[in-house]
């Protein structure tokens, strides 16, 4: 039998089953997403469910953070698939509310981290974390999760994330998740989804490029500049890859590094034909 489970879209609903598991003393566990699910978020549901009495599936896919009109309009929206998976994998249930609801007339009040925004996908998307931000803030607001789950794979994501929390003060624990991997070591992302065959049997030169780069790190390069062209040259193996960046920053603060000392990750962003996917890996020196 399918598993089914409901499907709120207003911020009412949400707010009386939020009101609903504090008055029996639920701990709620959310998992945000813009939908199209995959492992990635499946694992993130899995997680949540062992941690939480009630677990939520946020679904919206959110205008504020697309920098490009077409790439907000080409991102996959398949709710009935999304919903019965995030049943199967022990959601409770989904909110998936209309663009109106959470971005009223009128809207004109954003969430802004500052520095940590600034580099790596920040620099070709500079209104990206204010969207991330407001929608996530509002989420936390809406169902007043005591946990909320994201994934390592969107690294500077999870550190401004991170960063917001402490320094608004909020209750809720940001718990990471390690990104899950296709077999041929592609991370998982909705994105994938719009790789042509070609493409796709291309796109794990990113996973290569990072892991070339951890292989030179474990036997004792130290010079970024030297890493940086280790990976430079294994993503010329596919031509048509064009890179947007990449960066060795410090794992907490997201700051550049020339020299890897402590915890650094290794993180890059790359257009596959129309589709720009990033990856990272951590690296201990
Ligand atoms: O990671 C995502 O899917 C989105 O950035 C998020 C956190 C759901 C906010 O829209």
């Amino acid at each position: 039998m399918t598993a089914s489970i409901p499907c709120l879209s207003t911020i009412d609903e949400m707010r009386a089953a939020v009101d609903e598991a504090h008055a029996r003393g639920a701990s709620i566990g959310l998992v945000a997403t813009m939908g199209a699910l995959h492992e990635g978020h499946l694992s993130l549901i899995r997680a949540a469910r062992a941690e939480n009495d009630l677990v939520v599936v946020s679904i919206f896919v959110n205008p504020a953070q697309f920098d490009e009109k077409d790439d907000l309009r080409r991102y996959p929206r398949v709710l009935e698939d999304d919903s019965r998976l995030s049943a199967e994998a022990g959601a409770d249930l989904v909110f998936s509310p209309p663009v109106g609801e959470m971005y009223p007339e009128g809207f004109a009040t954003w969430v802004q981290v500052e520095e940590l925004t600034e580099g790596m996908c920040g620099r070709s998307r500079p209104r990206h974390f204010r969207g991330v931000c407001t929608v996530v803030m509002k989420l936390f607001h809406i169902c007043s999760p005591d946990r909320a789950y994201f994934g390592e794979k969107d690294a500077q994501q999870l550190a401004v994330i991170t960063r917001m929390v402490r320094d608004l003060d909020m209750r809720v624990t940001i718990v990471p998740c390690p990104t899950v991997r296709e077999p041929d070591g592609l991370a998982m992302s909705s994105r994938n989804r719009r790789l042509n065959p070609e493409e796709r049997a291309e796109a794990p030169v990113l996973y290569r490029a990072l892991t070339a780069a951890r292989d030179r790190v474990q036997a004792g390069e130290r010079d970024a500049a030297v890493l940086k062209s280790a990976i430079r040259s294994v993503l010329s193996e596919v031509p048509t890859a064009e890179i947007d960046y990449i960066e060795i920053v410090r794992a907490h603060d997201l700051s550049s590094v020339a020299t890897l000392s402590g915890t650094c990750l290794i993180a890059l962003a790359v257009r596959i034909g129309r589709t720009r996917l990033i990856d990272n890996i951590r690296v201990r020196a």
